[in-house]
Parts: structure tokens; sequence; C-alpha cells
């Protein structure tokens, strides 16, 4: 594949190895940041940058047509935000912009993949049999899940865009920040979750991921959305198990009750500012939400995709890299 990438929100968790993915794949990249982006990590990549206008389809339009790419890979999005608004914004309204200027620009473009996300489609209850499917009924119970179903709709509704949609679940891997949390507060010694709740939970190494994304631009399929995890289901203390046999510590399991931590986060959020805290309202439904067990047998149908990396597998690889890196 000698073609031109763009790949936007390339500075991010997922677009760092989306870029080097892409590279590898012997693609010519442009990184689409914007003035405020951390970059320095993606200086090793032979890549060119860009700066998008998201907000203007005709701005969107001038700039595809001047790379003339032959691939989109949409990845900029926000995981964390105060109001519906903004999630709608960002995830939704930038991305319908991007593809209406897809569709419109003379360009060659062969692929348009979007990185959506499975809270999009929402959980499922603990007893439920069957993994959620891309036929499951769309529940999600974030407004950042809905945000993402907006833009899928937006998408569905545009024609002749050469589209696939990846809906991932929890991706983990080297210089995640989020579940990276949960890793620093187990090697202080502690374990905590909330409520005492049974768990189904997914999980998707973002090297397997990357690999999926490229095996979509490479793919003949369009039109198609792919649920995406490694197609196992942990109990609710799989991650922290792995995590300490990892890193040979010991850690205190304890049960926070519900109201509290929504009593914590909703303190958080009040001292975070204009910013939004990782522990806030909205990302406590997801994460006691009772199973996000998923089937990929839909994109291993199609795309071919086999994960490489169990929890097992990926979790030793991550803490490695947080060690060298001196995160832990
Ligand atoms: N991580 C997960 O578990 C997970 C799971 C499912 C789906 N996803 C999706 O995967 C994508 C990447 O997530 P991530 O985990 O890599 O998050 P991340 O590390 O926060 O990266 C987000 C990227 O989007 C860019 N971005 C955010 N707001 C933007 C805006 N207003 N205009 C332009 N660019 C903007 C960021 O740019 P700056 O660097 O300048 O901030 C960054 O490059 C997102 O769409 C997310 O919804 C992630």
């Amino acid at each position: 594949m000698n073609e031109r990438v763009l790949i936007t929100g390339a500075s991010g968790f997922v677009g760092y190895h989306l870029v080097e993915a892409a590279v590898n794949a012997g693609l010519e990249v442009y990184a689409a940041v914007r003035p405020s982006s951390e970059v320095d990590h993606l200086k090793a990549f032979p890549i060119q940058y860009t700066q998008l206008d998201f907000s203007s389809v005709a701005a969107l339009q001038q700039e595809l047509e001047e790379k003339q790419y032959a691939y989109i890979v949409h990845a900029a999005g926000i995981t964390k935000a105060k109001e519906a608004q903004e999630y709608n914004r960002v995830n939704a309204e930038y991305t319908r912009n991007l593809a209406l200027a897809a569709v419109q620009a003379a360009i060659p473009l062969k692929k348009f993949v979007f990185i959506s996300s499975l809270a999009a489609l929402g959980p499922i209850s603990y007893q439920e049999k069957s993994p959620i499917t891309e036929e499951s009924n769309a529940r999600p119970v974030t407004n950042y899940g809905k945000s993402k179903l907006l833009a899928e709709q937006y998408l569905a509704e545009i024609r002749n865009l050469p589209l696939v949609v990846l809906r991932p679940t929890a991706v983990y891997g080297p210089r995640e920040k989020d579940i990276f949390i949960l890793f620093s507060t187990i090697s202080k010694g502690l374990d905590p979750y909330i409520g005492k709740g049974k768990q189904r939970l997914s999980f998707v190494y973002v090297k397997d991921l990357a690999k999926a994304v490229m095996q979509a631009l490479e793919s003949g399929v369009t039109g198609t959305s792919y649920n995406i995890s490694d197609g196992r289901s942990y109990d609710r203390y799989a991650l922290a198990d792995v995590t300490k046999r990892a890193l040979r510590k010991r850690a205190l399991r304890f049960h926070l009750p519900l109201g509290l931590v929504k009593g914590m986060a909703t303190l958080s959020e009040l001292f975070a500012g204009s910013k939004t805290p990782t522990l806030n309202r909205e990302k406590i439904s997801e994460l006691i939400a009772e199973n996000w067990n998923c089937s990929i047998a839909r994109i291993q149908q199609d795309l071919h995709y086999t994960p490489e990396y169990d929890l097992e597998k990926g979790l030793t690889h991550t803490l490695q890299w947080y060690k060298a890196n001196k995160w832990l």
C-alpha cells in the first residue's frame, strides 16, 4: 500500500499506534493534529503533519483535495466532556463534516474508517446469554456513547462514503492514560471496585485494534460496522489479577459503595474546574455496567481479524512499557 492516509487524532493514545501500523504498512502518513497537541512521541516516525478545521466542510474539502488521500482514519474524539453538546459537537458533528468533505472532494478515496466505540451500542445485562453483536439494539448509557451513535447515524446517511465503522471495547496498551490509573493504584497496594455486582468485561490490546484498522483499509468491504475486542469475556477481577501477577505485587481488594463513588466523582468534577476528571459521573455508568462481552465473529469473518493478544499477553507488554518508561 504505497498510498496516502490521513489519520485524525494522531496525537492521542490510539492515534500513536495507528500511525505506527500505517507507517509499517508502507502508507504515506499525514497526522492531523492541533496546534496544542503533544507530538514529541511521534517524532521518530517518517510522517507529515496537517491541521484540520473540523467546523468547516469547505475547509476540510480543500485540505483533502490538496493532499489527495486514498484513505482516511478518523480517530479524533473526546472521551471526557462536561456537556452532551460538547460530545456531540466533537464526536458527531465533526465526524459528519469530515465525511461530507470526503465525498464532495475530488479525491481517490478508497476507505473511510471511523473509530466509534462499543459504548455506542451500550452494555447488556449480566444474565444475557449471548454477547453484544452488531445486531444488538443500541442502548448507550452515557452521553459519550450517544454521541458516537449519533456520529454513526450521520455517517449512514451519507451516500457514496466507502465507510467502515469499528467499535472498540476498552482499549489498553502503551501510552494509555485512564486504565493506567488502575495499574498505578494496584502498584501502590490498592485494588478498589465500585459496588459488589458481578461483571463481564471485554478488552482489546491497542496493537490488535491498529492491525484491524489496517485490515479494514485493505479490505474491499464497505458500509459495515464491526465490534472489536480480543474475543474473550473477563470477570471484573481479571485485569487486577493479571496486573498483580505481572507486577509481582499484593494489593488490598475492597469494594466502595456506589453512592460514595458518585459523591467522589461529583466532588472531583467540582474541583477540576473547566476540565473533566477521569472519574466523572458519566464514566461511572460505564464502569459499573454489568456486561460488555461482545462477539467478534463478524470482523473475524469479513476482515480476517485474529487477535494476537489476550489480557495476559497484552498486559504483560503494557506493564513492561509503563515500567521501562517510568510511568510505574
Ligand atoms: N481508549 C479507548 O478505550 C477507546 C475505546 C473505544 C473507542 N475509542 C475511540 O478512539 C479514539 C481515540 O481515543 P484515545 O483513547 O486515543 O483518546 P485520546 O488519547 O484522548 O486521543 C484523542 C485524540 O483526539 C484528538 N481530539 C480531541 N478533541 C479534538 C478536537 N476538538 N479537535 C480535534 N482533535 C481532537 C486529540 O487531540 P489532542 O492530542 O490535541 O488533544 C487526540 O489526538 C476516540 O475517538 C475514542 O472515542 C477509544
